[in-house]
């Protein structure tokens, strides 16, 4: 294993120790991980381990804009509350010295094994002359991490021939029936995305067996992030699909992400698609890795942007990126629900609530913030449309809104603050005339959990810091059932 010596983990940490204090805390988020400096994309490493969990992630520590990949590495007891360990990956072997790329964590022996991309850029063009492999880093604490001398486990030379031989990356290791298999995002060099799947006995020697899935030409040119798990008795694939084609009101961003649920063959690898939805309605979603915990959930978290979209926090600040809320995972029949943890409601002060309130116009309500959970139940009566203004201000405001004509939920950005604006919709079906919302706000986020978690939206905002009303309105009148906030600590 040939040491490049361009990038270090010590100086990455050192770096980070001694620039701090340069961060602006503007739009720092209160309850949501954030890079400890500069930039940070996808959830790497999504892991319970020793009684804690585990999330590392893709990162850059040098400039709040994407670079040679770091993995960052932050530890919780709770998924809420994170401490900063060192960085635990660098770019610093011959095999991954343009990036270590996504990937994931499995415990085995005692130890935690990490399984990453390995980036090589072969010729002048970086985003066009690229090749990936696979490679392995060990952990006997859970803090320092080292690289395999044998790496790559999974060369180039283990590519099929039909697969591109350049997109060939972020592995999803997960053990089945006693043996460990890995998932590998690609395409067919012909517009179609696909992942392909691997078995090993042992995480260093592995061994391909078939093809996962495919694109038929509506799920996107390559696949990144594929992730498979068992969800109420089905599999389920979870994937990032690059320039999905919309279908309808969903797959609207430049990137999507997708769960399709359905069955999964081990000995031949295929999973067999039945049905699919979007992951996250809103707009700032990608890249989401699940993991299993020790009480039996499996909690799904992404990466709270979206690439090729302005980050504020990129000038100025010295810092980009963020995860969302850790959400569980859960399957009603043919379709999943993803809820907000319950270890949030710990982080719960200054309760505030009303009920049966008549709305049929605008409503200030006496509380506000940047920080808040809200939980609201609507009855629709006879409005045409009704909803909640969050992060009201001189002339800003976030909109949600449901209305009756389309049963469209709308989630609007457009006067929200800097940064990118826009409007994501999705289906929503009134239970018993009634619309149940749980919104998370945390100072340039916003979350929605719309009826039992069937939509969630996500979107990040950034409102002046004053902007911190909130109000219901109603075109028509429609009754508020109940309302309860919080502060989130
Ligand atoms: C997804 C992704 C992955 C890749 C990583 C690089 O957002 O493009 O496919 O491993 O980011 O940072």
């Amino acid at each position: 294993m040939t040491q490049t010596r361009e990038y270090t983990r010590e100086q990455a940490d050192r770096f980070i120790r001694e620039s701090k204090h340069l961060l602006r805390p503007d739009y720092r988020l209160n309850y949501h991980l954030m890079a400890e400096f500069g930039w940070m994309n996808d959830p790497n490493g999504f892991v319970h381990h020793d009684g804690q969990y585990h999330l590392f992630y893709q990162h850059y520590p040098y400039k709040p804009v994407w670079g040679p990949m770091h993995w960052g590495h932050a530890r919780s007891r709770d998924l809420i509350k994170w401490e900063y360990l060192p960085v635990a990956l660098a770019p610093d072997t011959e095999f991954d010295r343009g990036g270590c790329f996504s990937g994931s964590a499995i415990g085995k022996d005692g130890k935690l094994y990490l399984m990453y991309t390995g980036h090589v850029v072969t010729g002048p063009d970086k985003d066009r002359d690229y090749k990936q492999s696979q490679g392995i880093a060990v952990s006997e604490d859970g803090v320092t991490f080292e690289k395999h001398a044998r790496n790559p486990v999974i060369g180039y030379d283990q590519i099929p021939e039909w697969a591109s031989q350049k997109d060939f990356r972020d592995p999803k290791v997960f053990e089945r029936h006693g043996r460990y298999y890995v998932l590998l995002g690609s395409n067919d060099g012909a517009g179609n995305g696909l992942a392909l799947v691997y078995r090993s006995d042992d995480l260093m020697n592995w061994t391909f067996i078939g093809e996962l899935a495919r694109s038929d030409g509506q799920f996107g040119d390559n696949w990144e992030c594929p992730d498979l798990f068992e969800l109420g008795g089905k599999d389920v694939f979870m994937l990032s699909p690059q320039r999905m084609p919309a279908q309808g009101e969903q797959y609207r961003n430049l990137h999507s992400t997708m769960a399709v649920i359905g069955a999964f063959d081990s000995k031949t690898g295929r999973f067999e698609m039945e049905r699919h939805a979007q992951v996250d309605h809103g707009f700032d979603f990608y890249a989401p890795q699940s993991t299993l915990d020790e009480k039996g959930r499996r909690i799904v978290i992404g990466w709270m942007d979206m690439w090729e979209t302005d980050i504020p926090t990129q000038s100025g600040h010295h810092w980009a990126g963020a995860m969302s809320l850790p959400r569980e995972a859960v399957r009603q029949e043919n379709r999943i629900i993803y809820r907000p943890v319950t270890e949030l409601e710990n982080y719960r002060c200054n309760a505030y609530s009303e009920a049966d309130i008549w709305l049929d116009g605008e409503r200030e309500l006496p509380v506000g913030g940047d920080c808040y959970e809200l939980e609201v139940v609507f009855e629709a009566l006879q409005a045409e449309q009704f909803g909640l203004k969050l992060r009201v201000g001189d002339g800003e405001e976030t909109v949600l809104t449901y209305r009756s004509d389309d049963q469209l939920f709308r989630f609007n950005r457009d006067r929200s603050g800097i940064g990118p604006g826009g409007e994501r919709r999705a289906m929503t079906r009134l239970v018993e005339g009634k619309l149940g919302l749980r919104i998370f706000v945390d100072k340039s986020s916003v979350e929605v959990f719309v009826g039992d978690g069937e939509i969630v939206m996500t979107g990040r905002i950034y409102p002046g810091a004053a902007s911190t009303g909130l109000r219901l309105f109603s075109t028509g009148s429609c009754r508020v059932a109940s309302l309860r906030k919080w502060d989130i600590e």
